[in-house]
This record gives C-alpha cells, structure tokens and sequence, in this order.
C-alpha cells in the first residue's frame, strides 16, 4: 500500500515520549566518549587554555583524580597530548621516543592507578619538533615522509612498551601504519591496537588545539596541506582508509568532526572497519563561545551533537566535552 496521509501521519509517533524512545534509531551513552586531555610536565600544575575556555592542561598528578571520577562514572578511555617545553624541542624530534619522556612516564602512572582505563597517544612529531610540523623537514621545510616514519615507529614503540593500549597516529604520512603493525609484531605487542587518523583534514578548525600544545607559533603560518588532506575531497578519503585498513589499523578516525559527517557516512557503507570521529578543538570553542554569550543552550546542544556523530556511523566520538556529557547524562 503506498502510504499518504491521513492512513499514515508521522506525527503520531512523535506525540509522546515514551513511543519517541520505542521508536529511537540510535543511542548514546558513556561508552561512546573518548576524553582528549592535555598534559604538562611537572608537579601539582594546572593552566586554563585561553582558546578553549573551562577548558586545561594539567600535570599528570593533578589529572589523576580528574579522569579517576570520570572513570568511575563509566569513561573508557583517555586520548593523551603533552605540552613539550621549548628545551625538548629539536629537528630530529628525538624526545618523542624517549622511554622516560612525558608520555610515556604519564602513560605508566596512569596505568597504575586504572589498569581498566584505555589509554590512547598521539603518534606524530609536532610537539617535540621545532618547525611544529607533524614530521622531519628537509631544508625547504617539507616533510620528510620515510625519515619521518621511521622515528613514528620508534615513538609507537616507546608508547607500548610503556603500556598505551592504543597507539593513533595523526600525522598523516604514508606507510606508517605498516611500519608500525610490523614493529609491534616483531616486538611481540601483539593486541596493542592501532587508531589510525586515515582521513585526516587539513582543516582551520585545529586552531585552538595548536595554541593548547603551543604549536602554532613554531608553525608560522605554514600549512600542513603538503600531508593533510584537502577539505575538498571525498573519494581520496576511501583510499587512505582502504591503504591503513590493509597495513594493519584496528580503527579509524575521521577528523574533524561535526563538518566531516558526510564522509563518516559514505565511509561507514564501504568498510568494516570501526569509525571513530573527532569533534576537534575549533569546534569546541564554536559551541563554547556561543554558550557563554547565551546564543544556544549547551547541554541539549552538545548531546545533540553526539547523536549526530552516532546517527552518521561512528562507533565513538573523542570529544573535550567529556566530562560535561558525563556530568549531564548522570542527572538525566
Ligand atoms: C597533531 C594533532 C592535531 C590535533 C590532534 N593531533 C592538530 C594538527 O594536526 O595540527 C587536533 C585536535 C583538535 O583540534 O582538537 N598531530
């Protein structure tokens, strides 16, 4: 029977609430959020992030008892960024693979205290490199793809060893999945997992990420569209995720968010892969500010937004909303 109105009117499923939950396509919970934080080195620190207002860096042993009570809550895991002092940076980016470098001791303490909580690093060299770029820079400033993955491997490695439960590289340069799975395999670290960014953007919605991890200054307004992706673009997206997919990635990231939900899931029809999505730094800020002068509300704001990323195919979302959501879905 061809439906039309009045046999079939749709509001009628929308006029209570209890057949709008029956009827509900998707769902979102705790177990959906991966909480992004940035890390300091030191003791007892903690810094507001001018970009990213309510928003931190702290050392590890004031965001111990952060993610704690989060973790209690239901929270499965971290994604950890350091903040590496002016000293640590260099050209070969060396301190990224140093067995007692911020990560990886940050790594080691957090495990200690929460064995149960997953703990995901960032594998790329913009905080230990002095260009801020993501990789090795040859003398007219461009990545060096093969030197560059070579060091991604030993920082993956140092990651393991010290106990990260799932290594994510971001910075987008060729073959590092590959070379990565091949060093956990000879290494014997055989479930430590795979995040690949495979479809990363070059996106302006980072910005206030750079300023969290004091990057942007060393970047000097040069780009990384030489490894990023261009925003224009959707079927290079299946190829990248096709490439990590076949060198070993457990799962992938598509990031941005919000604005990239259409390759989420165009992507989510071709692959049997894990999707996650990264509702990045600029547009936390978006709804922050936006928040803050009154214009939206937050809360139903911010949870529509997570059942956006749901209903377009991601399986989990990192978002530095975390502790917000957790907030908000316990008192509903
Ligand atoms: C760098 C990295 C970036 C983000 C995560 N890892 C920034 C960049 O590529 O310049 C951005 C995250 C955000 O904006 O929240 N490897």
């Amino acid at each position: 029977m061809k439906k039309s109105y009045p046999n079939t009117r749709m509001r009628r499923n929308r006029s209570a609430k209890f057949i709008r939950n029956l009827v509900r396509e998707t769902s979102f919970s705790v177990d959906d959020l991966i909480y992004p934080v940035f890390i300091l080195p030191g003791k007892n620190k903690e810094e507001p992030i001018k970009s990213m207002p309510g928003k931190k860096r702290y050392s590890v042993d004031t965001l111990l008892p952060i993610i704690g009570r989060l973790h209690k809550k239901g929270l499965n895991a971290i994604a950890i960024f350091p903040i590496i002092g002016k000293e640590k940076k260099s050209k070969d980016a060396k301190e990224a693979f140093n067995s007692r470098g911020l990560v990886q001791s940050a790594v080691k303490k957090i495990k200690k205290e929460y064995p149960n909580l997953g703990i995901i690093t960032d594998i790329a060299l913009d905080p230990y490199t002095l260009s801020g770029h993501d990789g090795i820079i040859d003398s007219n400033g461009y990545v060096l793809n093969d030197k560059t993955v070579s060091v991604l491997t030993k920082q993956a490695l140092s990651h393991a060893e010290a106990g990260a439960d799932i290594v994510a590289p971001s910075d987008m340069m060729d073959g590092r999945i590959l070379a990565i799975r091949k060093a956990f395999e000879k290494n014997k670290f055989h479930n430590t997992k795979i995040l690949s960014y495979a479809a990363k953007y070059a996106s302006n919605f980072y910005g206030p990420f750079r300023d969290a991890v004091d990057s942007s200054k060393n970047l000097n307004d040069s780009s990384k569209e030489t490894y990023q992706m261009d925003f224009a673009n959707i079927s290079e997206a299946s190829l990248e995720i096709n490439l990590d997919i076949n060198e070993g990635a457990d799962m992938i990231i598509i990031k941005p968010g919000l604005p990239y939900l259409d390759i989420v899931a165009k992507i989510k029809n071709k692959f049997s892969i894990p999707i996650f999505s990264y509702h990045v730094s600029g547009e936390y800020s978006m709804i922050k500010s936006a928040a803050l002068k009154n214009y939206i509300d937050e809360k139903a704001s911010v949870l529509e937004a997570m059942y956006c990323f749901k209903r377009a195919g991601c399986n989990a979302v990192l978002t530095y909303y975390t502790p917000e959501i957790i907030k908000w879905l316990d008192s509903n």
